[in-house]
């Protein structure tokens, strides 16, 4: 039998939201949601890129006033819409994401950032500010030094610190937008190990993420958006994640090998390339029109390969010869003059520039060569460009002219892939291209990258899930400690084999 006092706790809900709804403008991101959180569960808000997610997280802490007609409970009190304050008196902490973190201040300042404004008055008492961030680092287990530039860090830590800043926030309640969506397979074992001991705490987590495993691994129940309506709420016991699929999108995913023979025709040739403490004695080919997968965890070396091969920083020792004549890139202007393109990983800070419409990014890269080439830019090039990328690539945005802040990460993900696109590259290196993207939007992502190999790119696919390589790619490497191991081809070794030899620790 169960215990009344128990039962009564479970279900003792935090928060009750009923009927919300929120327009910007004529984009209706969320109509008459309810959603409710319990004390003490972890709790998944899924749904495709676009359906609201974001939004929902902005209403609860105070970003955004809903629409009128909704109401919103928060630890028994009814408000009508909250501010930012009262959002965090009621132990509200959101890690958004885009991580909103100081690039320019270091890590101490940036984790006790809230905590110091709200409790202490300036100035800042550096030494508690210090105590507070090395505490929290410490309950993760993280060792980041506590003086460094956060604009420094890479994506994982810097990760890291935002969640560590909502932690020193004391939240009771932690929504957590995609935290997961940068970490290695290791960092994300620590950091649902870490959600499952808030948990116990009494904390209530609320956990936006893309990949369906991590979900039902970690969430007692899954609330479902679809265009902005809930679909319903499940709990995840029973649940399983092609079932999870389909209730955010309507499709069924089946990933399957698609490897194929390529004509031997090298656009790339790469030997004995060596950047002392990043990668060495790196060597392969990739010919026209193939996929060409490299995974291995973070820090294997696999993105400072790609920044060399952009120009973006320089080899101590090696060669790199694009259709047969040799190259050496002084920046990256070189390496794009010479048919390279590079969609970054970080494709918030990096790919995009934010304020501008959406139709601006996306021709930014190519307005060089079209000033060139016509000595102005020519309206409708500015226009018809963009308008085709996307249609072709499905971005959800109601005009050109929308900022690029204003649409959903995934879509903000396709702008850089249009902007780079639109280059018309001979060589297309994909850093992560999926990180943040919803499993239906995935499979849009995959199809698009054998589409632009049939055209001809040779594509060069940098991922850390062993099984988008294996759906996407002709040839895979894996790369460890700055080395590449081996290159396998898909079909000829099992994905399984393969992963285990990846996620091997
Ligand atoms: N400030 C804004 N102005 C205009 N439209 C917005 C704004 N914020 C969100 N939207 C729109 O609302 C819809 C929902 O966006 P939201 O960011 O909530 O999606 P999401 O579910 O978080 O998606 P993703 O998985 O891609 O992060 C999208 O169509 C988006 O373009
Ligand atoms: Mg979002």
């Amino acid at each position: 039998m169960s215990d009344p006092v128990e039962q009564d706790a479970l279900d003792r809900r935090v928060l009750d939201l009923a009927n919300v709804s929120k327009s910007f403008g004529g984009v209706r991101a969320l109509k008459g949601v309810d959603f409710t959180v319990r004390a003490g569960e972890i709790h998944c808000l899924a749904g495709e890129n676009g359906s609201g997610k974001s939004t929902l997280i902005k209403l609860v802490s105070g970003v955004h006033a809903p629409d009128p007609g909704g109401r919103i409970l928060m630890n028994g009190t009814a408000y009508e819409r909250l501010t930012p304050p009262q959002a965090r008196r009621e132990g509200i902490q959101v890690i958004f994401q885009d991580l909103a973190l100081f690039p320019n201040l270091s890590v101490a300042e940036n984790i006790a950032f809230d905590h110091v404004l709200d409790g202490y008055a300036s100035p800042v008492p550096l030494r508690r500010m210090r105590r507070t961030a090395r505490a929290i680092l410490d309950r993760l287990g993280f060792g980041i030094d506590l003086d460094a530039e956060v604009g420094r860090l890479s994506i994982a830590q810097r990760q890291i610190v935002a969640i560590c800043r909502g932690l020193a926030a004391d939240a009771r309640l932690l929504f957590m937008d995609e935290p997961t969506a940068s970490l290695t397979g290791r960092e994300v074992d620590a950091l649902l190990g870490l959600v499952e001991r808030l948990r116990r705490d009494g904390l209530s987590i609320v956990f936006v993420s893309h990949r369906l495993d991590e979900v039902l691994g970690i969430a007692d129940r899954v609330t479902v958006l679809r265009d902005g309506a809930c679909v319903g709420v499940y709990p995840t016991q029973g649940m399983s994640g092609r079932r999870l699929a389909e209730l955010m999108t309507g499709l069924t995913i089946e990933p399957g090998i698609v490897a194929r023979a390529v004509p031997d025709d090298p656009v790339l040739r790469v030997a004995g390339l060596t950047r002392r403490g990043e990668y060495e004695d790196i060597a392969f080919m990739l010919r026209k029109g193939e996929v060409f997968g490299i995974v291995g965890p973070l820090g294997a070396g696999r993105t400072e390969l790609a920044l060399t091969l952009f120009g973006m920083n320089r080899p101590h020792a090696g060669t790199i010869e694009i259709a047969g004549r040799l190259v050496r890139f002084s920046d990256n202007r070189a390496a794009i003059a010479a048919g390279i393109a590079y969609l970054p990983e970080d494709r918030l800070t990096q790919g995009l520039n934010l304020p501008q419409p959406v139709g601006d990014n996306i021709v930014l890269s190519i307005l060089d060569r079209l000033k060139r080439a016509f000595g102005f830019i020519p309206p409708k090039a500015r226009r018809g460009i963009p308008a085709a990328w996307v249609e072709r690539l499905k971005i959800k945005v109601p005009s050109l002219d929308h900022p690029v802040q204003t649409l959903s990460g995934g879509n903000q993900q396709r702008v850089v892939l249009a902007k780079w696109l639109a280059t018309a590259p001979r060589v297309l290196i994909l850093d992560s291209p999926t990180v943040g993207v919803d499993i239906g939007n995935k499979k849009g992502i995959y199809e698009l990258i054998r589409e632009i190999a049939r055209d001809g790119v040779a594509v060069i696919l940098i991922t850390d899930e062993a099984s988008e390589a294996f759906s996407t790619c002709d040839r895979v490497a894996r790369m460890d400690g700055g080395r590449m191991i081996e290159q396998v081809v898909p079909g000829e070794i099992s994905e399984e084999e393969f992963a285990g030899r990846v996620y091997a620790r």
